[in-house]
């Protein structure tokens, strides 16, 4: 979601005056830290990077910060920094070019609307592209802070999503990944019946865009994974295999205290479900341990999912308590040692689980989209499956989906040859 955003920053800047990225920190005459605010690491990093920029930017160098962070410390970044020129919330992105000649300007209202806002385009890679479907999110799971950052969930109307992902697909992209907090709750809050669209309805009408070959989505929540909608990810062939399906704990009575509204028999279920009608599919998942009153009990009913599932991929994080959460006043915070040894322990346990996948892989054939030229002759590109791939090649096989064959595994990217 950041990364979009940051690409429509450098889209809306461009409308204005013509900007170039530049790796440099001394070229730069705008600098922008668009930041997350989701655990506490990346906040206290923030003014750590503020006061680096403003040491060695050029004289007159200007410096915004942005994102859900800037959301939720607002006008005390620039009391705390006052090398910031300004101050951009995560739902007010398309007032950039208003806030970036104003000195010490704060846009950080939570309820500005922007869902049918006629963003520029710009896109870091020209053969995919990335297309919010919503922002915000609605629901109230006591450890996040993402509602009190991003507001509350509105859907952008099915039409300008059909219209940009065209757009895309005309200057060359044949991949979308569609992006929300809560991409299934889609077209909840729509209410004349012309405007009635869900989330399965939608990946239907996009499938049918002429040229469009890939479509991925993130997040999905596992709350709203009906039948209706697993069937439509398994049988529809422009629907890549791979689902995030996050599951923050095993136990359900954590669960319960996270207010994710299912429990770890419903999440076996829908995972069981999409083994069962997709094979081929690959599931990521998100863990938070040492959750407020965690025990070792519920922690081994995390494990045991696990162990159930076989994650193809992993996103694992201590519970980080963040303001405007309601987890943040819970009894029984957990001590961080113990936290520490649990994430170890789930993490060991799952590079154990993702070498046993992954030799699996030796000699498989994939259909793979190269987007990417590396270094030493190299492309990469993924899999349907969301697999990493890297070959010898040139740059004539970006934008094509070639069929490769698995030469060398390792944990995180497979190496191979055309065939
Ligand atoms: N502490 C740790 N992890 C968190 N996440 C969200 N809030 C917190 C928090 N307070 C994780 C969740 C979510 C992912 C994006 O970040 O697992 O799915
Ligand atoms: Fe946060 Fe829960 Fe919304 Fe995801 S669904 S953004 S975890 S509140």
């Amino acid at each position: 979601m950041n990364v979009r955003d940051s690409e429509h920053m450098i889209a809306e800047l461009n409308k204005k005056e013509p900007y170039e990225l530049t790796v440099e920190l001394s070229d730069a005459d705008l600098i922008i830290i668009n930041t997350c605010s989701v655990r506490e690491k990346p906040v206290a990093k923030l003014f750590s990077e503020i006061g680096v920029f403003n040491k060695h930017k050029k004289e007159g160098a200007k410096i915004g910060v942005t994102g859900c962070t800037a959301s939720h410390l607002g006008k005390d970044i620039i009391k705390r920094a006052p090398a910031v020129d300004f101050v951009l919330g995560a739902r007010n992105v398309s007032k950039i070019t208003e806030v970036v000649d104003k000195k010490h300007a704060v846009e950080i209202a939570t309820d500005f609307d922007e869902s049918s806002y006629d963003f520029g385009e710009y896109r870091s890679n020209p053969f995919k592209a990335m297309v919010n479907i919503s922002i915000g999110c609605d629901k109230t799971c006591t450890f996040c802070i993402v509602p009190a950052t991003r507001g509350e969930e509105i859907s952008i109307p099915s039409e300008l999503i059909i219209s940009e992902i065209t757009k895309a697909v005309n200057t060359g992209a044949k991949e979308v990944m569609l992006l929300g907090q809560n991409v299934n709750n889609y077209g909840r809050r729509f209410g004349t019946s012309e405007e009635v669209c869900d989330f399965t309805q939608l990946l239907q009408k996009i499938s049918l865009i002429d040229g469009l070959e890939r479509i991925r989505f993130t997040s999905p929540h596992p709350l709203h994974m009906d039948d209706t909608f697993l069937h439509e990810f398994a049988t529809n062939p422009k629907i890549c295999k791979q689902i995030h399906v996050p599951l923050q704990s095993g136990s359900t009575s954590l669960l319960k205290a996270m207010k994710r509204g299912y429990t770890k028999e419903n999440f076996l279920n829908r995972c069981a479900k999409i083994r069962n009608l997709c094979p081929e599919a690959t599931i990521s998942t998100d863990i938070i341990v040492g959750f407020p009153s965690e025990s070792d009990a519920d922690f081994e009913e995390t494990m045991d999912v696990l162990e159930q599932v076989r994650f193809e991929q992993l996103f694992s994080f201590k519970y980080s308590p963040r303001p405007h959460t309601e987890a943040a006043d819970f009894d029984n915070q957990i001590d961080n040692a113990l936290s520490g040894a649990r994430l170890t322990k789930l993490q060991a346990r799952h590079t154990e689980i993702l070498d046993e996948i992954m030799v699996k892989q030796m000699g498989a054939v994939h259909k793979v989209y190269f987007d990417e030229l590396k270094a030493n002759g190299r492309v990469s590109g993924r899999s349907d499956d969301g697999k990493l791939f890297f070959v010898e090649g040139s740059e004539e096989l970006l934008g094509k989906i070639v069929d490769v064959k698995v030469t060398k595994v390792s944990r995180g990217a497979l190496d191979g040859v055309l065939v």
